[in-house]
């Protein structure tokens, strides 16, 4: 009994070593413990023995069994681990391959048109300036000729960290930035995330805005003009009309607001234009010679023309887009259109 016993173990032993798949265990399994398997016969072989070896018999065939039950076990755990790497359904692959993901989704529209009106400005020659987001009280109001008490302040909601820190209100600021640090001339356009304490269909606290600087000899109101004609058109289409009306801003002296002809009626009058034609677009107007002394340029060699736009706004006219709030909602079924 004993030797016969010894006979399976060796069997057992060199069998499993050889085992390659769970198939193969799985035959393995029911010839040594199934209801017909060894442990099965040689458990019927025992009532033959005489009854004072049964129990010493029985102890060893158990033993046997539950030592072949552990290494099965151990060897489906091993097998089923392999598996998982390296095949689905019986069909191996190699893990080391990339994998195939998501399809690309597509940019923000802010981004789109944020990126497209770069590329206008720089076939144009103007280079792309950045500006922090925190900003001194001198950067965002003072050194654009917003004195502290002057009402001129009242025009934009701000954020204010602390008696000298703001959140910036404008891209403005970048002008003064960059003119510190280079001579003129320079043709600038700064785009970034400007912050306001408003919030309605067509205001959020957060929202983006286009700077635009040139300084030159003899750059005149006709050179604004013209740059802004061919900017407006390249984004709205070579029929768009311009409308330039007389406004103020305490950095540029004279300083304009630039409507276009409504896009949505073509100028006879809707519900978007407030039934005027008529859309407003951007500020603009001449670099006030105040301006050019903070920054020590001489204002009787260069003159300059500044212009600053909200981007959303060009986004929701292009698109036709009728509330901001959708542009930060992150909304798929509405980003999945752009
Ligand atoms: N910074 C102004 C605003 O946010 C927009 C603006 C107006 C910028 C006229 C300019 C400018 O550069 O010349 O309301």
């Amino acid at each position: 009994m004993i030797e016969k016993l010894q006979q399976h173990r060796d069997d057992f032993d060199s069998r499993i070593v050889g085992v390659s798949s769970l198939q193969e265990l799985k035959q393995l399994r029911s010839d040594f413990l199934g209801k017909k398997g060894c442990i099965s016969l040689m458990l019927n072989d025992m009532r033959s023995l005489p009854n004072a070896e049964k129990p010493q018999a029985g102890k060893h065939i158990n033993e046997f069994k539950q030592s072949i039950e552990s290494l099965i076990k151990a060897k489906t755990q091993d097998l089923e681990k392999k598996s998982d790497q390296s095949s689905v359904g019986g069909e191996t692959f190699d893990t080391t391959l990339p994998g195939r993901g998501e399809p690309s989704g597509s940019l923000h529209p802010v981004t789109q048109v944020m990126e497209e009106i770069i590329s206008i400005f720089f076939s144009l020659g103007f280079s792309v300036k950045e500006g922090p987001e925190i900003e001194t009280d001198f950067y965002n109001f003072e050194a654009l000729n917003i004195p502290k008490d002057h009402p001129a302040r009242d025009m934009q909601d701000t954020f204010y960290v602390d008696d000298e820190t703001v959140l910036r209100t404008h891209t403005s600021p970048v002008q003064i930035h960059v003119m510190e640090k280079q001579a003129p001339p320079l043709r600038i356009i700064a785009p970034g995330r400007v912050f306001r304490c408003d919030s309605d269909v067509s205001h959020t606290p957060m929202f983006h805005q286009i700077e635009g600087l040139m300084v030159d000899k003899n750059v005149s109101f006709g050179d604004l003009k013209g740059v802004m004609d061919i900017f407006l058109q390249e984004v709205f289409g070579k029929q768009t009309r311009l409308r330039f009306r007389p406004s103020f801003f305490p950095f540029t002296c004279p300083s304009a607001e630039v409507d276009i002809e409504c896009v949505m009626c073509s100028g006879k009058g809707c519900r978007v234009c407030s039934a005027t034609g008529w859309i407003e677009i951007l500020g603009c107007g001449m670099v006030d010679p105040a301006v050019f002394k903070f920054v020590d340029y001489d204002s009787e060699k260069w003159t300059g023309f500044a212009f600053g736009l909200g981007i959303e706004r060009i986004a929701m006219l292009k698109y036709g887009i009728n509330d901001i709030r959708l542009l930060f909602e992150n909304d798929l079924r509405f980003l999945k259109q752009f």
